[in-house]
Order: structure tokens, then C-alpha cells, then sequence
């Protein structure tokens, strides 16, 4: 396996690491990155194969627990219950009682919200220059995800600032400051929470914890922990990638200066949305460990051996579709992994793209004359990738 050096941190890569995906995949399948020390799936096949493969999963086999300090014992409490870091046989019941609160029907329901609130916020927003992803971007799937919970709106900035803290785990800037900073975050979380679910339990309501601590499948209940690792998983997954896709989707639309009443035709919106999580999706990197030992790609795996499927590598490989590197809206939509694939494949998938097909033709139909006031730069955070800020002129093409 080719082994290749890319600091995560690099400015120039932060800014573009379809340059250096590309570069990897012309070495096969399966690379070594030297900063990370790891070996990582690049091609839509090798992706798709450690994500859907059973001999490959979350757990470190043996249970061994991942090395960590005892200050991050509040972090990790909620990552041993939270499906995300679970295999089967219990993420296939954790999963199973979250779908029977996480219907398609109480999805579906938040249409009209989800309209309201892309209204209230672009109609709060004038002229001239703008910023968008704090406003809309971050604003929109926060107070989202806050409705589906039943959670007080009035929360959504201090929800924002837990997530953002809980999330530095996943990043390359993660060190000991940000991981205090996580461990707290995860502490206060989890007692808001555990308020929350004790309200519920006395008086339920129309919510997804209500839903949650009455979801029975098989005669299993989720635990107190279980429950409340979940409603912090969903508040932060709710958010955190919808939001980045969000500024990612109006940053390449307006890139690619297509006419955008072609771009948002009725019948072609679905297809925006798919190729802008295809182009560039908001989380790149995620892992998976060999149960047994496993050859694959010509390399033999050992049991607990640790590798990446980089996600935003695969959605442009050019077995998968014609010109990857190109963004067109118009194409004929192909198959993406930013939603992962397999037994994790995204729970949220269906309200993210809801969002996004109401909320991208809203900002354009308001704004259709949208150009940069500025270069937008992503935040340096690896894997995860979106803005900070974006700031937009509303009448740059007139
Ligand atoms: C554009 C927005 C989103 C993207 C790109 C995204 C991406 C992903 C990916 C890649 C995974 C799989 C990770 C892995 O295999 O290790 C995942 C899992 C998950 N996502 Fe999302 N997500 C988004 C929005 C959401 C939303 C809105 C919610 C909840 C309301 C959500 C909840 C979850 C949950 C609960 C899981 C864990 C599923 C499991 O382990 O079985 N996500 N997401």
C-alpha cells in the first residue's frame, strides 16, 4: 500500500482536498496516510466495501476500549450507548426503537415548519451585503432539530456551543483544551437531557423524547443512558452537517454561475440537492475496524486493525460517474455516500435533504442576483468541511 504524507491542518488543503483525494486514488484503492497513521478506502467500491461489509465495524473487537484520559469519561459515557459507535447486535435494537419514534410521517410533518422558519429568517435579512451560514445555514437546522425533540427554541445557541464543543473530537485540531472543553460540554448536555426526559416521563407530549421513552420493540425499551446518548446524537448529527451543506450548496451554486431558475426548475430540485451532497458533502472522513482478520484490496488486515473510508473521495471517483470533478445540477442523479452506506447509512438523511431541497431554492429565489463578498474560506476542522461565515452580495450579478 502506497503510503502518502498530507497534513489535515494545511491551509491550501482545508481549502480544496479534492486535489489530494484525487492524487490517492491513482495509487488503488487503499492508501496509507502518514499523519494519521491509517489506511484509507478512496474508491466507490472500497468505501462502499468497509462500510457495508459485516466482517468490519465500530467496536474495537475484544472490547477493548479506545485509549483516553479520565477527563473525557463524561464524553465517552455518551459514545458507549449512541448507535453511531455501536455494532450489531445492539445498534440493530438501539436503530429499531430511534425508527419507530424517527417516522417518516413525523418527518414529513416538519415540511411546513421547515418553510415557516426559511421565511422568518431570509425575510429578516435585507440587501446588499449578507451573511448566510450563521443566519440560515446554522439557524434553520437547529431550530429544526429543537421542534422535532420538543426542545425550548430559546436553547438553540447554548445546543450550537455544546455541539461545537462535542464535535472538536472528531477534528484533526482536536487537543487537550478542545478535549476538556468536549468533556464539559458532554457533562452539561447530559444533565439538560436527563431533565428533558424526566419532564416527558410525567407529562408526555407530541415529541420524539416522548416518542423515544414510549418506543417498545420485542419487549426492549431504550435505558435512561441510551436515551439520552440518542437525543444528543440526534441534536448534534441534526445540525452540524446540515448546516455546513447548506453554505456548501449556495458557495457551489453560485460558483458555477448556472442560471439558477434552470438550476431550481420544480423537477430538478431533488437532483441539486443530491449532487451537492455528491460534490461537496459536509463530513469526509469516518472509521471502521477489522472484527477478524481480513484480506481486502490485496492487504491483509488484522483482527482490530483501524481503517477510513473517505467519503467525499469515493462520491468523485470516475468509475462511479462521468467528469466527478465537475458540479452539474442538471445530470442525471447518481448515487452519493455522503449519508455513509450500510447498517449506519444516515438516520436523518430524509429531513437533511428536506431542508435543503426547501431552504437552497428559497435563498435563491429571494436572491437569484447572488455573488461572494468575499472569498469564503472553509473552517479549518477537518473532516468536517463548511464555513464559518459566508458573506454574499444579494445583487452582485445585476
Ligand atoms: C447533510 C446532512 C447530513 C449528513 C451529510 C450526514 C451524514 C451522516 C453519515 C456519513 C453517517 C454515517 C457515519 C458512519 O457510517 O460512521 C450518519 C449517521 C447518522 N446521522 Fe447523519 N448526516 C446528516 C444529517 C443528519 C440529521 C439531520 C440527523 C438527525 C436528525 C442525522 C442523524 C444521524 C444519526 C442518528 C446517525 C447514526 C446512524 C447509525 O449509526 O445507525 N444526520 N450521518
Amino acid at each position: 500500500m502506497k503510503s502518502v504524507r498530507q497534513s489535515p491542518l494545511e491551509p491550501d488543503f482545508v481549502q480544496s482536498p479534492y486535489e489530494f483525494y484525487e492524487s490517492l486514488r491513482r495509487h488503488g484503492d487503499l492508501v496509507y496516510w502518514e499523519d494519521y497513521q491509517i489506511a484509507c478506502a478512496v474508491s466507490w467500491r472500497a468505501v462502499n466495501y468497509f462500510l457495508r461489509d459485516r466482517r468490519w465495524g465500530r467496536e474495537v473487537p475484544d472490547g477493548q476500549d479506545r485509549e483516553y484520559g479520565s477527563h473525557l469519561e463524561p464524553f465517552m459515557h455518551l459514545e458507549r450507548n449512541s448507535m453511531l459507535e455501536l455494532d450489531r447486535p445492539r445498534h440493530t435494537r438501539l436503530r429499531g426503537l430511534v425508527s419507530r419514534a424517527f417516522t417518516s410521517r413525523s418527518i414529513a410533518a416538519l415540511k411546513p415548519d421547515i418553510e415557516i422558519i426559511t421565511d422568518e429568517i431570509l425575510g429578516g435579512l435585507g440587501e446588499g451585503e449578507i451573511e448566510l451560514q450563521k443566519s440560515l445555514g446554522e439557524r434553520l437546522p437547529v431550530l429544526v432539530i429543537t421542534r422535532l425533540l420538543g426542545i425550548g427554541e430559546d436553547i438553540a445557541d447554548q445546543l450550537l456551543s455544546w455541539s461545537h464543543d462535542m464535535v472538536t473530537m472528531y477534528q484533526a485540531r482536536r487537543n487537550h483544551a478542545t478535549e476538556l472543553r468536549a468533556a464539559n460540554a458532554a457533562r452539561e448536555f447530559t444533565a439538560f437531557i436527563r431533565a428533558e426526559i424526566e419532564q416527558r416521563r410525567r407529562k408526555p407530549g407530541d415529541d420524539l423524547i416522548s416518542r423515544l421513552i414510549a418506543a417498545e420493540e420485542d419487549g426492549s425499551r431504550l435505558t435512561e443512558d441510551e436515551m439520552i446518548s440518542t437525543c444528543i446524537l440526534l441534536l448534534n448529527a441534526g445540525h452540524e452537517a446540515t448546516a455546513y451543506t447548506l453554505g456548501n450548496g449556495i458557495k457551489t451554486i453560485v460558483e458555477s454561475e448556472l442560471a439558477v431558475n434552470r438550476v431550481f426548475d420544480p423537477d430538478n430540485v431533488n437532483n441539486v440537492v443530491e449532487e451537492v451532497l455528491r460534490f461537496d458533502p459536509p463530513l469526509h472522513k469516518f472509521e471502521r475496524y477489522a472484527k477478524e482478520d481480513v484480506s481486502a484490496f490485496g492487504h491483509d488486515f488484522r483482527r482490530g486493525e483501524m481503517v477510513a473510508v473517505l467519503l467525499a473521495a469515493a462520491n468523485r471517483d470516475p468509475e462511479l460517474l462521468a467528469n466527478p470533478q465537475v458540479f452539474d445540477p442538471m445530470r442525471k442523479p447518481v448515487a452519493n455516500v455522503s449519508f455513509g452506506a450500510g447498517i449506519h447509512f444516515c438516520v436523518g438523511a430524509p429531513l437533511a435533504r428536506m431542508e435543503l431541497a426547501v431552504a437552497l431554492p428559497a435563498v435563491f429565489r429571494k436572491y437569484p442576483g447572488l455573488t461572494f463578498a468575499a472569498t469564503p474560506r472553509y473552517a479549518n476542522r477537518y473532516h468536517f468541511h463548511g464555513f464559518d461565515r459566508l458573506v454574499m452580495l444579494t445583487d452582485g450579478r445585476a
